[in-house]
């Protein structure tokens, strides 16, 4: 406790309970006391934004195009969401379908005080992305986690999904490519978590944040575009990973007129409407050329298979991803848990990446590995882990 303000931290509501973050904390802090880290497990593209992106912005910035907007985002911004996902992914959204958010992060707390009343069930993977966890908690809501396992690609399975259904189960969420496994649930299966959905009559939040990057023919299946899924999932994207604009917080929600009606007033209470500039960054990624898109994921594909070949001689295994740019690997041959090697790591190494604690994983095997260092990088990488193996491997 502080000591500077005990009467304060006991005000404190039980929504701000200390979590797993500190862990985070604790290995970024230690990166920034050792010379060259080679930091291989963030979730933050290296690529630039790209350029007619930033002159869009520019223009709007000096033409004094940056008053605050309707809170659901600028008419045109959701005219080009609705247009940019019937157009990469068929899905049949309206404008007044779509609501812009800061970041795809507030789409998730939106989506989760839209639906989450105490005591109900949200089904989600484990391994995830854990804002999910925070969320559902301040809520009050319930986490129902579904182990994804190796064997299967980490893909989410949906007889698993329909074993983790009770009475109280509101929704499930179906996050692919997912984060941290970089695994991809293929349309069959989809379609199988649409019909459970259908006869146990619950909802579908899909997250589709990475699903621009898809690797080997892999193939992405919006939930929404399903026969009677429509009226019954929330769909949430945005434009951090598949442009490389995570700093420009622009993500969105679509869903039916009357969901997205009644979540213009929470999202007014967040933060009024996203960050204007952001949002003619936004109108220029989904209406100009998606060419920097092909060209981010050229980069990851070459980068994945030199990360894959080092990992393999260093003789890892992993779930092969199929999307986004996470491979999640099991480190136990190097006869210790995932979280003391990832210290192990990067003492030794100087090679920095993410254990599955963070990500809700109960199994202390894994760490998260990403394809967001050059290649030069990503074979040094690989060289130090080889260098420092006889000291680290017991
Ligand atoms: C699955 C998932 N959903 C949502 C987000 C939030 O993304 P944004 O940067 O758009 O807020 C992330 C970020 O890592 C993520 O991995």
């Amino acid at each position: 406790m502080d000591a500077q303000s005990p009467r304060l931290m006991q005000a404190l509501s039980n929504r701000v309970r200390p979590s797993d973050a500190s862990y985070r904390q604790k290995l970024v802090e230690r990166a920034a006391q050792l010379d060259d880290v080679i930091m291989m497990g963030l979730g933050d593209p290296d690529a630039p934004t790209p350029r007619h992106v930033v002159e869009a912005v520019a223009a709007a910035i000096s033409e004094g195009r940056v008053k605050y907007t309707h809170p659901a985002g600028m008419p045109p911004l959701r005219q080009a969401i609705a247009d940019y996902l019937a157009r990469v992914y068929g899905l049949d959204y309206a404008a007044s379908e779509v609501i812009v958010t800061a970041g795809t992060q507030e789409a998730v707390m939106l989506c989760m005080l839209a639906l989450v009343d105490p005591g109900d069930e949200i089904i989600l993977p484990a391994p995830r992305f854990t804002s999910y966890d925070t969320a559902i908690r301040m809520l009050d809501g319930v986490l129902v986690p579904v182990q994804t396992r190796e064997e299967d690609g980490f893909a989410l399975r949906p007889d698993a999904v329909e074993a983790a259904i009770t009475d109280r189960t509101k929704a499930v969420v179906v996050v692919t490519p997912n984060n941290p496994t970089g695994a991809v649930t293929p349309p069959d299966a989809i379609r199988a978590i649409a019909e459970i959905c259908r006869r146990h009559d619950i909802v579908a939040i899909s997250d589709e944040i990475y699903a621009a990057l898809l690797f080997d023919g892999a193939e992405h299946l919006s939930m929404a575009t399903l026969p009677g899924m429509r009226d019954r999932t929330i769909t949430i994207n945005g434009f951090s990973k598949s442009h490389a604009m995570t700093g420009w917080r622009i993500g969105y929600v679509a869903a039916p007129a009357q969901v997205i009606a009644r979540l213009i007033e929470p999202r007014h209470t967040l933060s009024i409407s996203a960050s204007t500039p952001s949002q003619h960054a936004a109108l220029a990624a989904a209406t100009g050329p998606q060419s920097a898109v092909d060209e981010i994921l050229d980069t990851y594909v070459a980068r994945r298979k030199v990360l894959l070949a080092g990992l393999d001689a260093l003789g890892f295994t992993y779930g092969t991803p199929a999307g986004a740019f996470y491979v999640y690997v099991n480190v136990s041959s190097w006869g210790m848990p995932a979280t003391r090697f990832c210290e192990r790591l990067l003492e030794e190494a100087r090679v920095m990446v993410q254990p599955g604690m963070l990500f809700a994983d109960p199994d202390d095997r894994y760490v998260r590995f990403s394809l967001l260092q050059t290649e030069e990088r990503i074979r040094e990488a690989l060289d130090r882990m080889r260098e420092a193996m006889p000291r680290i491997r017991v």
